[in-house]
């Protein structure tokens, strides 16, 4: 089984240039804490050096993706992963989902609401992904998992529902 974790705002903002989120939302971190406990997790090389020293104890173990680690082909790498550890978590950041959204089975996305932005944010730095705000949109959500006044996390099937709308997060057009 492969997850793929992250978290958006509505409108689609995903993290900061810096690597740091731009929001602090204490129920989504203590959801997201709950979800790769004792898991094997992959990242990207960006994400991993600004990724918290509580999450790097938490997981069993860490995939670096970048330096020593080249992937060419996602499927055949996923699947490989797959034979040797029952669930495989994809952590982020924007390149490493982009990649392997086509190829996972499960998407577990919350929505940040904007209240839990913090101050003082420079929006030159945000970093945005259009393509995850609109697979959440077009794909129906099997579940919610976790919620509070300041998110809502959403369970998604990829693996049934994926290719039914790869056009349509794959080539996302303004305004929709
Ligand atoms: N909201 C969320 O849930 C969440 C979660 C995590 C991160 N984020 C955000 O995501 C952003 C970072 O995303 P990102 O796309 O810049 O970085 P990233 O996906 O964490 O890492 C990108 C790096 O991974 C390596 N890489 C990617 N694909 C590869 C492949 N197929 N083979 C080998 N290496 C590969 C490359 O490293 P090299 O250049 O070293 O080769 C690339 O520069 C930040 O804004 C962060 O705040 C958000």
């Amino acid at each position: 089984m492969i997850k793929i974790i992250a978290a958006i705002t509505d409108d689609g903002l995903f993290g900061q240039s810096n690597g740091i989120l731009p929001w602090k939302c204490k129920e989504d971190l203590n959801f997201f804490y709950s979800q790769i406990e004792g898991k094997t997790c992959i990242l990207g090389n960006s994400t991993y050096k600004t990724l918290p020293r509580l999450v790097k104890s938490l997981v069993s173990e860490l995939i670096v993706i970048g330096n020593s680690i080249k992937v060419e082909d996602w499927k055949s790498y996923l699947t490989y992963l797959e034979e040797m550890e029952d669930e495989i978590v994809i952590l982020g950041g924007k390149s490493i989902i982009k990649q392997c959204l086509p190829y996972s089975d499960q998407l577990i996305l919350s929505k940040i609401h904007k209240r839990s932005l913090k101050p003082l944010l420079n929006p030159l730095d945000f970093i945005y992904f259009p393509e995850l705000a609109l697979a959440s949109k077009v794909l129906p959500v099997n579940s919610v998992l976790s919620a509070s006044e300041n998110h809502v996390t959403s369970l998604y099937n990829l693996r049934k529902y994926y290719e039914n709308v790869r056009h349509v997060v794959e080539n996302p057009v303004q305004d929709r």
